[in-house]
């Protein structure tokens, strides 16, 4: 019998019309960033180690509008300039990669992107890769980047699945799962993200001594993910006391949905390592508390590494 697609696990994919700049960013910097449309992905093509004595540009750090060409920005007054978000974010080229172990964390469904630009900003030797099918938070989370400067930062405007499924074996050090759709009637569980399939699919891209870390503040959302990864001899689930499912793991960043508590319980904190590791992802993750600090004139808390 030939394999279904997965059900479609988020909901809509576009809401309002994107406001001019969030467009731009969309035409100019996504495909700097975007992770190849098809095939297998290559981790050092994406990742590329940058070119020793690479001049900086002369633009870097201040803002322009995204422009509508490639590559260029333009000014207010309207004259064209080399893109500096183009410069601070050099397209992979062939043969450039080197072998590069800098960890890797994947963020599925990253909403407006502010957990993941913030754990980018705060972890700037780490590799992050971001997957999000809604168009509105794409745009919002570029504008994340860009203001930010984080260098740091890949994204795919799709499913998380289609990903997972072309990322090389045991390639993951870090997968953040925060406040999934939670798909609360009956009828609709078979739409979440966490089923038994995408634990299979999963465990084969996790490192040994990699985590899963997942939040919902749906009760039965929290005891279906929990159930199916206790039942999945491939995974074990890292809590040792109350405290370790009641309160985040050190370095939390607080999400939008997390902060609009739209479930029906307080969130619930699930970390899950595979079966036989040993915590060798304990060294890196959760000895460095990021310092948090107010960046830009949202007053959103932003982490740091200074
Ligand atoms: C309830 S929102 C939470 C967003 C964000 N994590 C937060 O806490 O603010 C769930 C997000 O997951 C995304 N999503 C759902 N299914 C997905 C999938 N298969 N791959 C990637 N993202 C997905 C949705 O588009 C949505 O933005």
């Amino acid at each position: 019998m030939e394999d279904r697609p997965p059900l479609r696990s988020y909901g809509r994919t576009k809401a309002r019309a994107l406001k001019p700049r969030q467009a731009g960013l969309v035409e100019t910097l996504l495909p700097h960033l975007a992770l190849p449309e098809a095939g297998a992905i290559n981790l050092e093509a994406v990742f590329p180690i940058s070119r020793e004595g690479a001049e900086p540009s002369p633009l870097a750090g201040r803002r322009w509008p995204a422009g509508p060409d490639e590559g260029l920005a333009v000014s207010p007054d309207g004259a064209s300039f080399p893109s500096p978000v183009a410069s601070r974010h050099p397209l992979p080229s062939r043969g450039e990669g080197a072998v590069c172990a800098a960890p890797l964390i994947l963020e599925i469904g990253f909403g407006g992107g502010e957990h993941l630009v913030a754990q980018a900003a705060a972890l700037p030797d780490a590799r992050f890769i971001g997957v999000e099918p809604f168009l509105n938070g794409v745009a919002s989370c570029l504008r994340h980047v860009e203001e930010s400067g984080v260098q740091n930062v890949r994204l795919h405007h799709g499913d998380a699945r289609d990903v997972i499924a072309r990322l090389p074996d045991a390639c993951l050090d870090l997968v953040y799962i925060l406040f999934p759709d939670p798909w609360p009637k009956t009828r609709h569980h078979k739409r979440r993200l966490i089923q038994r399939e995408f634990l299979a699919d999963l465990a084969r891209v996790l490192k040994p001594g990699a985590e899963a870390r997942f939040a919902t503040d749906w009760a039965h959302y929290a005891e279906w993910t929990l159930e199916l990864f206790m039942r999945d001899a491939r995974f074990t689930w890292l809590a040792e006391r109350a405290a370790d499912w009641r309160e985040p793991w050190p370095g939390h960043v607080p999400t939008r949905y997390e902060m609009k508590r739209l479930g029906d319980c307080a969130p619930v904190w699930l970390r899950f390592g595979g079966r036989n590791d040993t915590r060798q992802c304990d060294s890196y993750f959760t000895t460095r508390s990021p310092k948090f600090v107010t960046i830009g004139s949202k007053s959103r808390s932003w982490c740091s590494s200074a």
